[in-house]
């Protein structure tokens, strides 16, 4: 059966995770990816995990003849799941026509291309951050999008719309958005991570990043938030767990059992977890005291938002294997693998 996917952005964080979940699967896949965020070492940790070499086609997707010719090179696609973008949240607001530039202008080419050689399945990276400040949690599929927080989060927003008017032109065309929520953590071999090139400021990263002593002590953004103990609330979904919700969409689209062309699934664990909770939990896995302090809120933060994934699980069959726990277990042994690698390479010189 032709089985060939092409992964964009897949030497990021969840498209190299997805990579390895597609290939565990019996998918074949090819990157391609503008190393703006990342590394292409990443496939040396891919090879590592699966036994199988996978090709980056380092192009810059806004670039549309070289995206032209990318899929011409691949006229047997069965299936695109498209991660590329950018994803800071603080520089989308710092830099909005960079944001627009980049996520919309190579999502609108990678669907055009897609279109004109008929690559009947599309996977579309969204986020929890369409839903705005949610007036009810948890969230469902069908719970109204406030306002944009970002220009990031409207790409999102933008793109989701994008992908719906396309396909109600194209009724042979299969579609399916996944909002992520709050994904973290790393495979069990530690052999890939989250390994960007722009300074982390996610709070998994954050914690493990000033656990190993990079940063010297780190700030809970706001203990006066009306929740449990004072501190946002945010639903963790272990990275492996997401990469396999990819995994489950194609299969289902390709056995036809969608319902509709273009549908949405929440992709979190249906449970929120507290900052403070979630530092408890790092330093329940590690036995490490995490140097922190609690300082103001951070603008633009919502004060807690958590999934309802029912959908996911009646209709994909996905449902998230993994906790804070392991999310916290496996970022460390990454966070300390890369850091002895790192300090071994500077060794060596
Ligand atoms: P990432 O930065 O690790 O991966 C994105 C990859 O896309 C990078 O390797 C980057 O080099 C590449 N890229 C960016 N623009 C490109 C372009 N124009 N052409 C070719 N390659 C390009 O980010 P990630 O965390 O793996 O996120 C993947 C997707 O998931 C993104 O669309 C992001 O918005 C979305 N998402 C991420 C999160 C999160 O918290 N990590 C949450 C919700 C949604
Ligand atoms: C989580 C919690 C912080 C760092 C972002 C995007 C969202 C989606 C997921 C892409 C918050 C607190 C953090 C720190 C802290 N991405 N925190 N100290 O903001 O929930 O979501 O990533 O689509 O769109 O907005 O994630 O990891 O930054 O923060 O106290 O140093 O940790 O205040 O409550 P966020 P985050």
């Amino acid at each position: 059966m032709a089985n060939k996917v092409l992964v964009t952005g897949g030497c990021g964080y969840i498209g190299s995770h997805t990579i390895v979940d597609l290939l565990k699967h019996g998918f074949e896949v090819i990157s391609a990816d503008n190393l703006s965020n990342s590394d292409e070492r990443v496939l040396d940790g891919i090879e590592k995990i699966t036994g199988k070499r996978v090709v980056n086609y380092r192009i810059d997707l806004c670039d549309l003849a070289a995206t032209q010719r990318l899929f011409a090179a691949h006229p047997d696609l069965v299936g695109i799941v498209h991660f590329a973008a950018l994803k800071l949240v603080g520089e989308s607001v710092a830099q909005p026509l960079r944001y627009y530039r980049n996520n919309l202008n190579s999502l609108l080419n990678v669907v055009d291309c897609a279109l004109r050689h008929e690559v009947p399945h599309f996977i579309f990276s969204s986020s929890c951050s369409v839903y705005g400040n949610a007036q009810e949690l948890p969230v469902t599929e069908t719970t109204p999008w406030q306002r944009a927080e970002s220009p990031y989060a409207r790409t999102k927003q933008m793109g989701e719309q994008i992908l719906r008017d396309m396909a109600r032109v194209h009724p042979n065309w299969q579609v399916i958005l996944l909002r992520y929520f709050n994904p973290a953590g790393a495979h069990e071999s530690a052999l890939i991570g989250e390994a960007p090139t722009n300074p982390a400021s996610n709070l998994v990263p954050v914690i493990t990043e000033t656990a190993i002593g990079k940063r010297p002590q780190m700030v809970v953004f706001g203990d006066d938030y009306p929740t449990r103990d004072g501190s946002c609330i945010r639903d963790y979904i272990h990275v492996m767990d997401l990469a396999n919700a990819h995994t489950k969409a194609l299969q289902y689209l390709m056995e036809g059992r969608n319902e509709s062309n273009c549908e949405v699934f929440n992709v979190g664990i249906g449970q929120g977890v507290s900052v403070l909770e979630a530092i408890r939990a790092f330093e329940k896995v590690t036995g490490k005291k995490l140097n922190y302090r609690i300082g103001p809120r951070r603008p633009g933060d919502v004060v807690a938002i958590y999934a309802n994934y029912d959908k996911a699980a009646r209709l994909l069959g996905w449902r998230p294997k993994r906790n804070i726990e392991d999310i916290m277990r496996t970022a460390w042994r990454w966070e300390v693998a890369r850091t002895g690698a790192a300090h071994s390479d500077v060794s060596k010189r």
